[in-house]
Parts: C-alpha cells; structure tokens; sequence
C-alpha cells in the first residue's frame, strides 16, 4: 500500500490527491444517492435498478476503481493526519475551534473514521449477503430500518458524514488552487448546502422505511 500512496503523491502532491479522491468519492455520494431514492418507487423499480447494475459488465472495474479512490484517500488522510499531529506543538492544550479551525476542520480524521466503520458495517449488512436476500435488496432495505437502534445509528452515522463532505469540499477546493477572495464565501456556503443535503438525502431513507413502511412487512 506504501509503495501505492507514494506513486500517487509523488507528482501532485498528498493534498490535491486526497481532494481529488474526495471529489471523486462526493461523486459517487452522489450517484449512490440518486439510485437510492428510486427505493420511494417500490420494490419492482429498486429490485430492477439493482439487477441492472449486478449484472452490467462494468459494475467490477468500478468498484475496483471505488475501492481504489477509498484506499488513496483514507491512506493519505491517516498519513496527513499523523503528519499534523507530529507537528502539533507538545504540552499545549490545542483546542479544535481555535486559531482559525472550526469543529468540522478539527475533528476531520474522527468524522473520517466513523464514516469507514460506517461503510464497512454497511457493506456487511448490503452488499455481502446471501443470494437470496440479494434477489430482493428492496425488502432487506427495509426490514434493516423497521430496527430502531439500526436508523439512529445510520442517522447519525450520514449527519457526521455530512459534516464531513462539508468541510472536506471547501478543503478540496483550496487544495486544488481554485479557491479565489471573491467567491470564498460562495464556495463554503456551496459546500456547507452540499454536507447538508448529502446528510438529509441519505438519512430520509431510513426514517421513511422506520415511519412509512413498517406495517407493509
Ligand atoms: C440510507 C442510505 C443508504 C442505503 C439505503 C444504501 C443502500 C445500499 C445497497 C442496497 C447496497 C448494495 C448494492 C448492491 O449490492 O447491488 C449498497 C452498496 C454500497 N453502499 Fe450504500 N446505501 C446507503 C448509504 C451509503 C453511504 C452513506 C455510503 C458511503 C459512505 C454508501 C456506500 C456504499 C458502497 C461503497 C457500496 C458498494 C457499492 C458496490 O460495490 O457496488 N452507502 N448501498
């Protein structure tokens, strides 16, 4: 994996690539979120959305390709983080909300952990099940949701991720040089609106299937 980070960041550098992979994966946030509404439609238009992608001939180069963008940006960022705290000034209490950094900016490496044991407890419950239960993804959505401690944590679980896209696209975007004194402002607002509407898009999902759905199972 090393040998990987250092190719990556050898010509660009450890921030740009890390907000390039971030774009890449709000990319992804993105598209996963659009296909998963499609679970409002019912069972038919999900199941059908889900089949069609399982069997498209491109679904293993993109993952390898997801997989890929996870572990560059995770690699650089538990690489970054070490970097910051080494030089961090000893026998100081820092606080995270002062010289400048906000709680979003100062808790990024937890918000970021808490995101991959997210994503890692998701794969278990989604992606790596019995055949059976892939045959109907709809039904396993949403009998996951009709568990109360499971939405909470979900709900919380999208909100840190929201938090964390938020900042991380205004970090992105002064990594990457396109950050100009005249629409500074415009772009956090635009990334604070991003964060947010990432964490109500994914987390409306299970409160509608905990609300809505339950007498249906
Ligand atoms: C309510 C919110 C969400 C729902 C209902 C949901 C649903 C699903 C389902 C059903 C799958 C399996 C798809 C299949 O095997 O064909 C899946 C895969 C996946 N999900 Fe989510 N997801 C949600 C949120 C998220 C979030 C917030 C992330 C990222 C942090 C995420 C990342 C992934 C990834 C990486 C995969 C594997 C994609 C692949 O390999 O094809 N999901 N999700």
């Amino acid at each position: 994996m090393s040998w990987l980070l250092a190719t990556v960041s050898a010509s660009i550098g450890k921030k740009q690539c890390m907000a390039l992979s971030g774009l890449a994966l709000c990319g992804f946030l993105v598209a996963h979120l659009s296909g998963n509404f499609l679970i409002f439609l019912g069972p038919e238009k999900f199941n059908a959305y889900a089949h069609f992608l399982e069997s498209h001939p491109l679904l293993i180069p993109a993952e390898i390709g997801l997989a890929f963008l996870f572990l560059v940006h995770i690699g650089l960022a538990a690489r970054v983080t070490r970097e910051n705290w080494a030089a961090r000034p000893h026998g100081y209490a820092v606080k995270a909300t002062e010289g400048g950094r906000s709680l979003a900016s100062g808790t990024m490496w937890l918000s970021g952990l808490i995101t991959l044991v997210f994503l890692v407890l998701h794969l278990i419950h989604f992606k790596f099940v019995a055949d059976d239960a892939k045959m109907d993804l709809h039904k396993l959505v949403v009998t996951t949701f009709h568990s109360l401690p499971y939405v909470v944590w979900y709900v919380f679980a999208v909100c840190v991720l929201g938090l964390h896209v938020g900042h991380g696209l205004k970090s992105a975007f002064r990594s990457l040089g396109l950050e100009h004194p005249k629409y500074t402002l415009a772009l956090l607002w635009l990334s604070r609106l991003f964060g947010v509407a990432i964490a109500i898009g994914y987390a409306s999902i299970p409160i509608w299937a905990y609300f809505f759905t339950r007498t249906l199972a």
